[in-house]
């Protein structure tokens, strides 16, 4: 099963499995990964799933769609690798991707 790790901004690491058909997102709702919440469930219309993909991946995944892209927008403290985890798709290929989450919803 591919691995991800979520790291909080204090630096506290959340090394999970996710299943190959899972998004990011599901996966660290599986694994109780602080800091994504998830309130419209995966449909890229609440932005609450957002989260930094390591500058290493970020041009390893698919790029947004519109969807995302608009959605995003909305989010707090937006940068350049900043991703809906909802509509990042985990597969074998993203074996040990790395993704930070904001401050603003860790509590840090
Ligand atoms: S879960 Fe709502 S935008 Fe990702």
């Amino acid at each position: 099963m591919p691995k991800i790790t979520f790291i909080e901004d204090d630096g506290t690491e959340h090394a999970v499995e996710a299943g190959a058909d899972a998004s990011v997102m599901q996966a660290a709702m599986d694994n109780l990964v602080p800091g994504i919440v998830a309130e419209c469930g995966g449909y890229a219309n609440c932005a609450t799933c957002h989260v930094y993909i390591d500058p290493a991946w970020a041009d390893k995944l698919p790029a947004p769609e519109e969807a995302e892209e608009v959605m995003i927008e909305a989010a707090f403290d937006v940068r350049p690798t900043s991703r809906l985890s909802c509509q990042v798709q985990v597969t074998e290929d993203t074996d040990g991707l790395i993704v930070r989450l904001p401050a603003s919803q860790t509590g840090a």
